[in-house]
């Protein structure tokens, strides 16, 4: 969406059509919400804005057949390493020689990704933060054998498309996630010994730090099963740091299916 509301020609990939056009109706509720603010008092100019953005963005459920035109490739699929590796050996294959490819991975290493590509010099990470149009961060990362090329490309790509890039190397959770999941396992951890309530909790976050969500309402918008995977990724590699070690509440929330705003339940109840 915001690659392409700034003008860049975008084939959105997903594995259904189905699945693809509940993306694509997704990106256009999420335009009407843009041009609301952006586009106030000019309605027509707002209109004309969605029309252009959704011009630049077609669809396709077959990544080897459109990659060939492309100069970066973006993947946000499930994070896992090997299902991430398939993909981009495929790809691999099929893109032209100068194509970049990036992952928006939150807590996978990017030169387990790069390796098994023949691209290691044209390989980085470009994280980008929930609701997409409203954050403003990007997290470009540079592996030790990122070309200083390609990591600048990837800079540029962020400030075209109207973020505030930061750097970091290819660490857990380069700097957001190492933070911020810590901390919300540390809520949760709170909250399980019976210490304070998850409405108390996120109160207190809220009006006490003045972060914008409490540690329980970011988790369900996150989603439980990513904050899952990147804990228990994390504590794979770590497994005597405390601030990495899984939580039991958590693990039974994603068992029973609740996986927070998009499932209906998770910490909360959604309507
Ligand atoms: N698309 C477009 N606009 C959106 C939007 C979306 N998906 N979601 C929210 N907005 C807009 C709304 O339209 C609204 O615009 P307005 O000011 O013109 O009315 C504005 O954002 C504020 O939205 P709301 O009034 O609905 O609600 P809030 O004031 O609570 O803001 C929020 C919503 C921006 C999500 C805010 O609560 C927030 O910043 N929350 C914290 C988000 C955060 O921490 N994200 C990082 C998560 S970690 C991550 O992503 C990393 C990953 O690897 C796990």
């Amino acid at each position: 969406q915001v690659a392409a509301a700034s003008g860049h020609t975008v084939v959105l990939v997903d594995q259904s059509d189905e699945i693809l056009k509940k993306s694509t109706k997704g990106i256009e509720e999420s335009l009407k919400r843009v041009i609301k603010k952006k586009f106030a008092d000019k309605p027509e100019a707002g209109a004309e804005f969605i029309k252009k953005t959704l011009k630049n963005l077609t669809t396709s459920t077959d990544a080897a057949s459109v990659v060939h035109s492309t100069d970066l490739v973006i993947e946000a699929i499930v994070e896992n390493l090997e299902v991430k590796n398939k993909l981009f050996k495929t790809l691999d294959k099929f893109a032209p020689e100068h194509t970049i490819f990036a992952s928006n991975t939150s807590s996978l290493q990017i030169t387990k990704m790069a390796n098994a590509t023949t691209r290691q010099d044209r390989f980085g990470g470009l994280h980008f933060f929930n609701p997409v149009p409203m954050m403003k961060l990007v997290e470009v990362i540079k592996t030790p054998m990122t070309s200083q090329k390609t990591f600048e490309s990837l800079v540029d790509f962020s400030k075209a498309v109207g973020k505030s890039p930061v750097s970091c190397k290819d660490t857990p959770g380069f700097i957001v996630n190492r933070l911020l999941v810590p901390y919300m396992m540390e809520a949760v951890r709170l909250f399980e010994r019976g210490d304070a309530s998850k409405e108390d909790i996120d109160v207190a976050m809220k009006l006490g730090a003045g972060y914008p969500m409490g540690p329980f309402e970011l988790l369900d918008y996150v989603g439980l099963d990513t904050s899952k995977y990147i804990i228990d990724g994390w504590h794979s590699l770590e497994p005597n740091n405390p601030l990495f070690a899984p939580s039991p509440l958590l693990n039974k929330l994603v068992e029973e299916k609740k996986l927070g705003k998009k499932t209906g339940e998770g910490f909360y109840k959604y309507k």
